[in-house]
């Protein structure tokens, strides 16, 4: 049962878990209590003894336009800093450990495009409408954007993007790298999503959080000691039973039955 009144939470395929945002009346509009319950949501996903994906999604209409500008007006310096405003959106990501795939349809604006960014891999809608307007607002990215959008984009291009608020297309997001695929429908593009998570959830829950784990290092580490990280976690796989039963399964020409041990 869904007890959650701004997503929902379904289990699609086996191992994969679906999150959708759903806010319709405000386009997903990322206001706190939202934010919170995803956050409660994935937590609990990556507890999960069974659930090995997580794809990420909104409508057809909207992904999430922003975060709520309604919400926001208000706030005052001395509120947003001694609460740290937004900063619980870092939780979404960086205590997960299972992938997450956001599925980008429609609108993904500010907060929107940020929360997209902070995904493992990032699929859309070719009419998919990306940007960070925040500069129209008086106000700038704040929930990593001017960072992940510059690190996937370069600075050129970020600076452009930011300072002028210009929305990309999905099929710009796909030409810059920004997502890995984009697909021509909302239908086309859930069906990649899922299909995506479903290959991962096939996979050892070992290797695919160490897989995770890695890459995600190369943002952070220098080349030298990423490649190092990078060694000593493919060393500590041989303490898998997973990494035995995927080779002997090759020796022997079968599929392969994980443990998840
Ligand atoms: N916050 C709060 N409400 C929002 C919202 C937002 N970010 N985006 C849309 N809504 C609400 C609208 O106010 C409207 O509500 P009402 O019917 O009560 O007036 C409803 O959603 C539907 O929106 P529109 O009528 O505007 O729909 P549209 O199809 O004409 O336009 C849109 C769609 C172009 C996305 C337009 O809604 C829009 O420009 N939204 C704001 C986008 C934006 O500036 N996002 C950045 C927010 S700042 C931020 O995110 C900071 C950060 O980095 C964390």
């Amino acid at each position: 049962a869904n007890s959650y009144e701004y997503i929902q939470v379904t289990e699609p395929r086996p191992g994969v878990a679906q999150v959708t945002l759903n806010r319709p009346r405000a386009l997903n509009a990322l206001c706190t209590p939202l934010i919170t319950e995803l956050n409660t949501a994935l937590a609990a996903l990556n507890a999960s003894p069974t659930i090995s994906a997580i794809v990420l999604t909104g409508s057809a209409k909207a992904f999430a336009a922003g975060a709520d500008i309604k919400e926001m007006a208000p706030l005052t310096f001395s509120t947003a800093y001694t609460t740290s405003f937004i900063e619980s959106w870092s939780q979404l990501t960086s205590a997960l450990k299972k992938p997450l795939i956001a599925a980008v349809s429609g609108h993904a604006l500010g907060g929107g495009c940020e929360l997209a960014l902070m995904s493992d891999i990032l699929y859309c809608t070719t009419t998919a409408n990306f940007g960070q307007p925040e500069i129209k607002l008086g106000t700038i990215p704040g929930a990593g954007g001017s960072q992940r959008l510059t690190r996937a984009v370069g600075k050129s291009r970020a600076m452009e993007l930011i300072l002028t608020g210009r929305s990309f297309s999905g099929e710009e997001a796909e030409r810059w790298g920004v997502a890995a695929r984009a697909f021509p429908s909302h239908e086309a593009l859930m069906e990649g999503a899922l299909a995506t998570a479903e290959t991962i959830a096939g996979y050892s829950r070992v290797a695919v959080q160490a897989a995770k784990e890695v890459v995600n290092k190369s943002q952070d580490l220098p080349l030298r000691d990423g490649v190092e990280f990078e060694r000593r976690v493919f060393h500590s796989l041989f303490g898998s039973r997973d990494q035995k039963i995927g080779m002997k399964a090759f020796a022997e020409k079968k599929k392969a039955e994980w443990s998840h041990e």
